[in-house]
This record gives structure tokens, C-alpha cells and sequence, in this order.
């Protein structure tokens, strides 16, 4: 459920008519909900209680300082893949020991940064980096608290380019070796073991492979308390999917979830942690675009919009399919017909949508994309010269710029001319 909905035949942003905020911002805009946003955070920690847990958000899937602000108010921690998220995390205000560090890269720079600000726990993926971070902590004095990512070898059963649990993806120790792992880690000076972690991949609408993957953890974790490890929590990734279409797919549920962590690892008494980024942010937030033209073209009419793949590139780079509707409800009974419905970048991939049916549209009419929150702002690039997509939330009756569009001074200025030139 979301809270964009038709309203005397306009598409409102919670109470916010979609055309008012287009009049003072400008289109390609992204729009947040505060609503959805709150509720999807509220429905995984529902799902846990009364299980002792952190719901940590997934940065990367929507990384505005502000959109951070509303769940970290609510007590959410963050889970973060660089630097640059760990310091918006700060910035929205969650203190360090809600905030977990993953990713297979993390720089020594990034642990000292980490370590300095306070880490709730790094998410560790290779024997390399777990030396480096005992490396740097015991520099500092310190003792890192880390979980060892496990790669428990399961088929996510989502797109390939975002399935990480398998034994030929990058991610994670293979589970086979976590225990010579851990007894590593045990040994090392600026190290914690504290829990352990695991991430499958993301935009998951089965709950098979996440039962594969915990009743392996939970096995892990019986064996690594066998040989004296002391494991108080469980990081348990994200990935649950989200309905990207009005219609045929149904994801499980935030509910049906919580059970499932409940009945393989609810009895470990461990704290349990998730990094759910699409599940919160995904439906929360809509691309709104203008039309530029309606192109006649040879069997198929061309719908070009001003939001292009560099603004919402997921279509483009995994095929993706996103809802476009009209932000002025269509009359009843109007006939929609195909359209392709395409960007202004000059590449062929710059397509949203091929025959995808709309009502009769024309130039300077406005259309939303929906299910863009997650994944969409955070992918978008300044490709041909466009300027970075604003951001806007709403709460209630009003909305807020929370990320403006750049000016074309402000792009220009960003590159510099050697004085030898
Ligand atoms: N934790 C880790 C370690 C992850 O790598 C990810 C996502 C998440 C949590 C959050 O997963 P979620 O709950 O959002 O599914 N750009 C792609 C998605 C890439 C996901 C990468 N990792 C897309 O647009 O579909």
C-alpha cells in the first residue's frame, strides 16, 4: 500500500496534488512519501516483535539525508556500503551503534572513518578485509565488532544481476569456511566476533530460498558457539521483494517474513538484524515526468518524455518494469492505446516501456513512474548534460524540496580548464 492516490481525478502525493509540486519544481521530479515511507518501516519491526531486533535501512536503495531522517527517527539503523552512506547516516543523525558497514570493498580509510564516528558492526566478506580492519582498529585501540558475511551457496531465484548469494558471486566467505574463518577473526588483535551475517540478493517474491539461507545460518551458529564463539545477533540481509505491478505478482509479506526468521533462527536468542531497503523506500516514491512529444511513428506511436535512463536507469539495465500512469485520471471508459513510451538520450535503451497502454496523452501532460523510490535517484547520473533529478517529500498537505536541480552554472563550474590549455 502506498499513498499516491487519485483524488477528484488528480494523482496526489499523500494530500499534495502531483501537478502543484510540478508547478513550483519543475519536471523529472522524484516525490517521497513520509506516510509509506513510516508504514514499511513499522510493518518489519511489527514483524519481528517480540523478537530483540534492528531494523537497519539499506542506504543504498534511497540515500537522501532527509528520507534517512524520518526512519531514523523512528529508531531504525542503517545499514551502509561506503563511506559517503556512512556520513549521510550521520547526518540524518543515527548515532554509530545503529549503523552496520557492509560491502566487499571497504577501504582502510573507510574503517577509520567508521571506527571514529562509532560502528555497530562491520559485515566482513574476505579473510583480506577482516586483516586490514584488525590492522587499522588495533591502530586505533580498538577492537572492531564484526559478523562474518557467510555465502550460503543458495539460488535467490531473482535477476541475475542482483542475486549475491551464490558460490560464483562476489559476496560474502563461502558458509563451508566460516568456521576456520571465525577462528581466525578470534585470534586477531582489533577484532569482536559478534554475529554473523548474510545477504541473498534482492527483489526476492519467494521466501524459499531466505528459509535455505537462515536454517544454514542458524546451523552455523550452533557450530560457532560449539567452538567458544560468543554470537549475540544475526544480520539476515535484505531483498524482499515488492509488487512492481498493480496486478499478478504478490510478494510474501513483512508478516509472513517475520515468521519465517521466527521459526528457523527465533530460537538462537539472538538480536535479530535486516537491511531492507526496497521493501521501505520502493513504493514510497514516484518519478514524475513531462510529455514532450507524441511521435507518430511506423507501427507504433512514440510517447518522449523529460525523464530519460539516466534518471531512472533500471528499466534500461535490468529490463525493469515500472507502472506509468497519468497524473490527470483519464475519464472513464477512454480508450488507452500502445505506446513506447522513451527518453531524450540519444541511445535505444533510453525506453521506459515498449506498447505499454495510455490513454491519449499530449505534449505538456504529466506522468508518473511508479514504485520508483527505491533504486531510482540513488542510480541516476548527469548523462547528456541533464541536470541530477530533484527530490521532494511530502508529508501530509505539504512537501519539501530535499534535493534541488542543479543549475547548469553549478555542472559547468564542477570542471575545471588546465591552465595549460
Ligand atoms: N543488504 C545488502 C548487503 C545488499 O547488498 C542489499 C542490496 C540490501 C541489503 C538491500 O536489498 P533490498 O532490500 O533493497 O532488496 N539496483 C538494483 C538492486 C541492487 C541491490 C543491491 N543490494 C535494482 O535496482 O533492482
Amino acid at each position: 500500500m502506498d499513498h499516491f492516490l487519485y483524488r477528484s481525478g488528480t494523482l496526489h502525493a499523500e494530500d499534495v496534488p502531483i501537478p502543484e509540486i510540478a508547478a513550483v519544481v519543475g519536471t523529472p521530479f522524484y516525490v517521497y512519501s513520509t506516510a509509506t515511507l513510516e508504514r514499511h518501516y513499522r510493518l518489519f519491526t511489527e514483524a519481528l516483535d517480540p523478537l530483540p531486533h534492528l531494523v537497519c535501512f539499506a542506504v543504498k536503495s534511497n540515500s537522501n539525508v532527509a528520507v534517512l531522517k524520518v526512519l531514523g527517527d523512528l529508531g531504525a539503523g542503517m545499514d551502509v556500503v561506503s563511506g559517503g552512506e556512512y556520513l549521510r547516516a550521520k547526518a540524518a543523525g543515527v548515532p554509530g551503534d545503529r549503523i552496520v558497514f557492509s560491502g566487499v570493498g571497504k577501504t582502510r580509510e573507510e574503517m577509520r572513518l567508521a571506527l571514529e564516528g562509532g560502528i555497530r558492526q562491520f559485515n566482513v566478506e574476505s579473510e583480506p578485509e577482516l586483516l586490514a580492519l584488525s590492522e587499522v582498529a588495533a591502530g586505533m585501540g580498538l577492537r572492531a565488532p564484526i559478523a562474518l558475511r557467510v555465502n550460503p551457496d543458495v539460488d535467490a531465484r531473482t535477476h541475475e544481476k542482483i542475486a549475491t548469494g551464490k558460490s560464483e558471486n562476489k559476496f560474502g566467505i563461502p558458509i563451508a569456511r566460516a568456521r576456520e574463518v571465525y577462528a581466525l577473526a578470534a585470534g586477531l588483535p582489533g577484532i569482536e566476533v559478534c554475529a554473523v551475517d548474510v545477504h541473498i540478493g534482492s527483489q526476492l517474491t519467494d521466501l524459499e530460498p531466505f528459509e535455505q539461507a537462515y536454517l544454514k545460518v542458524a546451523d552455523l551458529t550452533r557450530a560457532l558457539r560449539a567452538d567458544g564463539h560468543t554470537i549475540r545477533r544475526l544480520d539476515l540481509g535484505g531483498g524482499l521483494g515488492i509488487p512492481y505491478t498493480r496486478s499478478n505478482e504478490a510478494p510474501p509479506l513483512p508478516a509472513e517474513y517475520g515468521a519465517l526468521i521466527k521459526r528457523t533462527v527465533g530460537d538462537l536468542g539472538c538480536e535479530i538484524e535486516i537491511e531492507p531497503g526496497r521493501l521501505i523506500s520502493g513504493n514510497a516514491g514516484l518519478l514524475v515526468s513531462g510529455v514532450i512529444y507524441v511521435k507518430a511513428g511506423e507501427g507504433r506511436d512514440f510517447l518522449i518524455v523529460d525523464a530519460a535512463m539516466n534518471d531512472l536507469v533500471r528499466p534500461s539495465m535490468y529490463g525493469a518494469h515500472h507502472d506509468i500512469v497519468p497524473v490527470v485520471e483519464p475519464a472513464a471508459g477512454a480508450l488507452a492505446q500502445p505506446f513506447d513510451v522513451v527518453g531524450p538520450v540519444c541511445e535505444t535503451g533510453d525506453t521506459f516501456a515498449k506498447a505499454r497502454h495510455l490513454p491519449a496523452l499530449a505534449a505538456g501532460d504529466l506522468v508518473a513512474f511508479r514504485s520508483a523510490g527505491a533504486y531510482g535517484a540513488v542510480m541516476a547520473s548527469e548523462y547528456n548534460t541533464r541536470p541530477l533529478v530533484p527530490e521532494v517529500l511530502v508529508r501530509g498537505d505539504h512537501f519539501a524540496v530535499i534535493r534541488a536541480r542543479p543549475t547548469f552554472d553549478e555542472i559547468l563550474n564542477r570542471d575545471t580548464i588546465p591552465e595549460w590549455l
